[in-house]
């Protein structure tokens, strides 16, 4: 594997050279500063930056930094107040294209190797259906999954199931006394969507019950005791509800095509034999102190609108644990056990103060330390229609799986104008592709924190920032390479032939990728790659309306060409790839 180093890694490796040999080495370590620029290639302001420390005037600065660089590729000229405006090479760039190609990465480094990640994502609740509020963290986290491990991370997938607690045996209880509701039998994997649609309206039975009659949440209450002691008629039928459950959210994951699986399943009910232990652990530490029968952890930057301290209650009066104790649970064995560098927990925004919470008391109770770096990473909500949540006409939650088909439906309707040459499943197969990768696009290229409003006219639409204007755009540029002899496709690229301004351009956003990908991974913000992405290829529409291809005037220019071509196709397949969305060769 080789990485190719990015040519405004070239340009920052001039400049800091230059400052090497013009300022002392306080001030030479410092950044280069260099940006893309509309004037040039690239443009530095160190010396700007610099000037007043250095002890000399903005433009003579940047004119002794301009004698000492020696670029190579990369020449300099000085523009306005004391920029330096850096232009690199034709062969250079052409280079950079060649280089690129000639590995399956692009060239792009591996520079989280040896670090792990845990990514904890997903996490619906069992006998529960998913709904349009699992969807951010179960599309957000594949990507960054996805993204870290490419970068060479070695990433652990956790899906936190929502599969404990006293509403099991509310649920089992109403189960027991209505031996008459049938959500049990029939094909078990046709049927696990079928059968936890059943199981959703039996456990709003439940609660309905449990609110309305007092000697039922007494009966409830004794079969929470039953299924915590380990009964094992309870535990059979909760066993049941949990692989009922499991079932179902995988068919959704298959279809979604996320890459999570069984095997990522490690449901909060995991962590119950640990939680008498560890929370003995907090109260002998004084960090859980009794609070009118609770015991709680309190802080003293977390306090309600009223100035009282809002406590993180890790077990409640009545002796149980709830959601809190579970969490702490959970993040010291990633730390312990699971021996993770970084823990993601990709969980909505209004998760936040818990997560805060959680994180702190891990810290006092001496688990999470400097070495781990534990972050919730929020994002907003998905809005209805009229930009309020997002409920169905009854006022309940919608369901994801319809979400997927009325998108499924709406790519059908945009792509019936469009001539294609597919037909019958192949055709069915990409309109699959377009349907579910529009709502993945959608969700992925708003920033994270922003809520947005889920419209499928505008996801599927053709024009615009969409996942389907991306697949057409790669499909697109793979017609032309469809198109085009073999001999044109094997010559190499002529590094000596002069850029058009259009070819430079993509050329120079081609060789950000790496860049990129590297951002969304710190920033764990996929949204920037969709940006990069949607650049890319209004990129290439540029470089082919001014730059005949398969036309163009000399043999070397097509091959030079249909190398553009090629890069641009993989770049945008992989970092559709990388969003989780499929990149299908021909729409
Ligand atoms: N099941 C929870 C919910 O639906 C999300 C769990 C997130 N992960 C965690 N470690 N708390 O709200």
């Amino acid at each position: 594997m080789t990485e190719v180093i990015a040519v405004i890694g070239l340009a920052e490796h001039a400049v800091s050279a230059a400052m090497a040999r013009v300022l002392p080495p306080e001030l030479s370590e410092r950044d280069p500063l260099v940006r893309p620029s509309e004037h040039a290639d690239f443009q530095s302001n160190a010396a700007l930056s610099l000037a007043k420390r250095a002890g000399l005037p903005p433009q003579a600065l940047a004119r002794q930094l301009l004698g000492e660089l020696d670029g190579g590729a990369i020449s300099a000229t000085l523009s306005g107040p004391g920029f330096l405006n850096l232009t690199v090479a034709d062969s250079r760039l052409w280079a950079q294209v060649e280089a690129r190609l000639a590995g399956e990465r692009l060239g792009v480094g591996l520079p989280l190797a040896g670090t792990r990640t845990v990514i904890d994502y997903s996490a619906p609740n069992i006998a529960k259906e998913m709904h349009v509020g699992h969807l951010r963290t179960t599309v957000i986290g594949d990507a960054l999954v996805r993204v870290l491990t490419f970068l060479g991370g070695e990433v652990v997938r956790q899906n936190h199931l929502g599969d404990w607690g006293t509403q099991f045996g509310m649920l089992i209880q109403y189960i027991d006394e209505h031996p008459e509701a049938r959500w049990r039998g029939g094909d078990p994997d046709a049927a696990a969507g079928a059968q936890v649609s059943v199981l959703d309206g039996l456990y709003r039975a439940a609660r309905q019950k449990f609110d309305a009659d007092p000697e039922f949440v007494e009966r409830a209450r004794r079969r929470v005791v039953a299924l915590q002691g380990g009964d094992e008629a309870t535990l059979a039928v909760w066993r049941e509800l949990v692989a009922v459950s499991g079932r179902a959210f995988q068919q959704l994951y298959d279809r979604l095509g996320v890459l999570l699986t069984e095997r990522d399943s490690v449901g909060e009910s995991t962590y119950n034999p640990f939680l008498d232990e560890l929370v003995g652990e907090l109260v002998e530490a004084g960090i859980a102190v009794d609070s009118d029968g609770a015991l709680c952890v309190f802080f003293d930057d977390v306090t309600g609108p009223d100035g009282e301290r809002v406590p993180l209650i890790v077990r409640k009066k009545d002796g149980g644990y709830g959601y809190a104790a579970t969490d702490l649970a959970t993040l010291r064995h990633r730390i312990r056990t699971l021996r993770a560098d970084r823990i993601l927990y990709v969980v909505d925004a209004r998760q936040s103060l818990h997560f805060r919470m959680v994180f702190a008391t891990a810290r006092r109770a001496g688990w999470l330390t400097d070495e781990v770096e534990a972050v919730h990473v929020p994002f907003g909500t998905v809005m209805g229609p009229g930009g309020t949540p997002f409920k169905t006409r009854s006022g309940g939650t919608v369901r994801l799986a319809e979400l997927l088909d009325a998108a499924v439906e709406g790519a059908r309707e945009a792509l019936a104008d469009k001539p294609h040459d597919l037909t019958g499943e192949a055709m069915e197969e990409v309109i699959r592709a377009a349907g579910i990768g529009a709502v993945k696009y959608a969700d992925l290229s708003t920033s994270r924190a922003k809520n947005y409003v889920f419209d499928i006219a505008r996801m599927v639409s053709l024009q615009g920032d969409t996942g389907v204007y991306l697949q057409y755009a790669h499909a697109r540029v793979r017609s032309i390479l469809r198109k085009a002899p073999a001999e044109a496709l094997e010559r190499p690229v002529d590094t000596t032939l002069p850029l058009h301004p259009a070819e430079r351009a993509l050329i120079l956003l081609l060789d950000g990728f790496d860049a990129t990908v590297r951002e969304v991974a710190q920033e764990l913000e996929p949204h920037r790659l969709c940006g990069y992405l949607f650049s890319l290829a209004k990129a290439f529409t540029d470089f082919y309306g001014a730059c005949p291809v398969l036309k163009a005037e000399t043999a070397a220019a097509r091959a030079n060409r249909l190398a553009l071509c090629r890069l641009t196709a993989r770049t945008l397949a992989r970092g559709l790839d990388l969003l989780g969305i499929q990149a299908p060769d021909r729409m």
